[in-house]
């Protein structure tokens, strides 16, 4: 990589940040796209988040990612939103347009575009989201903006499940019917008739994580959706055992990585670059 005067830099805030594969990818597709830029990870305090959130005017920083526990915080210090964060609530990339700091949320676009490429719709279908955190936020609000007819939510705390279905109602009003379960009972959803079951919850990123569900009671047809990037869960092991399909989050990683390089560059990523480094980087 050759870093000149005139190269573009781009970023990722975070605490910690040294996990992140972001770097790796977005700068293999720089190169790849023959772009003068350089992605670099920032690691910033919460008690610094203003100073730095500023330095991005300061230093023409063309924008960054944004990933826990920041992409809440940061809307406080931007000065414009997209219509899908002020639903959201949560900033993953910020667009430095002339001075003017705008935030976005391409997890969920992120999502939606690793089921398309699968080639799995869901509109008028039954989900169930397990899982209540940020990942959860963003995955239910693509669930509902694409017209899920039924919407199963459950979460370890099930209030945090019941704060979720309040958040999502206020987005779509009754369009979607959403119906919280409790943690304990998740499996009796097996015979709803459900298409599709995501992971939105951190279970299965550690090697000896037990499986999230029992999956044996549910169809065959089933589908199931794991936001976990860096291994095969028991829950993808055990849904290809039984046949169904199913996807890792890898997908959603670099697809929601697309988006934020079309945001700051203007040009398609080079997704199957991305998927290559990043497929050989976790030996997945
Ligand atoms: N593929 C991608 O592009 C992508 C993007 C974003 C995030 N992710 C992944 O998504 C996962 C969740 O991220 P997040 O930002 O939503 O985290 P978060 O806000 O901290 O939420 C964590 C969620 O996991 C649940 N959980 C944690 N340990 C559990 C356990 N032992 N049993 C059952 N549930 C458990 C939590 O339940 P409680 O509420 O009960 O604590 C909560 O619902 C992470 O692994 C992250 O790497 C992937």
């Amino acid at each position: 990589m050759k870093i000149t005067g005139k190269t573009k830099i781009v970023g990722i805030f975070g605490f910690p940040v040294s996990h992140t594969l972001s770097p790796l990818i977005q700068n293999v597709a720089f190169q790849e796209a023959g772009l003068d830029f350089v992605y670099v990870p920032f690691q910033v305090k919460s008690s610094d988040l203003r100073k730095a959130t500023e330095a991005i005017r300061v230093f023409d920083i063309v924008g960054v990612n944004v990933t826990i526990p920041h992409k809440e915080g940061i809307i406080d210090y931007l000065d414009e939103i997209s219509e899908e964060v002020k639903l959201i609530g949560a900033v993953n990339t910020v667009v430095n347009k002339g001075g003017k700091l705008v935030g976005y949320n391409t997890d969920w676009m992120g999502f939606l575009e690793s089921l398309r490429e699968d080639g799995v719709s869901l509109k008028e279908k039954k989900a169930f989201l397990i899982g209540a955190g940020g990942a959860a936020l963003s995955l239910g609000f693509a669930l509902v903006k694409e017209g899920v007819k039924t919407l199963f939510l459950t979460n370890r705390t099930y209030s945090r499940a019941e704060n979720l279905a309040r958040k999502l109602k206020e987005i779509k009003g009754d369009e979607t019917e959403i119906k919280v379960v409790e943690f304990e009972k998740k499996e009796k959803l097996a015979s709803e008739g459900i298409d599709i079951l995501i992971n939105a919850t951190s279970l299965g990123m550690k090697e000896k994580d037990p499986p999230l569900i029992d999956l044996t009671g549910f169809p065959p047809s089933l589908y199931v959706y794991d936001v976990i990037y860096n291994r095969e869960t028991e829950l993808l092991k055990e849904a290809k055992k039984l046949g169904m399909r199913c996807q890792g989050g890898l997908g959603m990683l670099i697809y929601q990585g697309a988006s934020a390089f079309w945001l700051w560059t203007g040009k398609k990523a080079p997704i199957e670059k991305m998927k290559a480094v990043a497929r050989d980087y976790l030996g997945v």
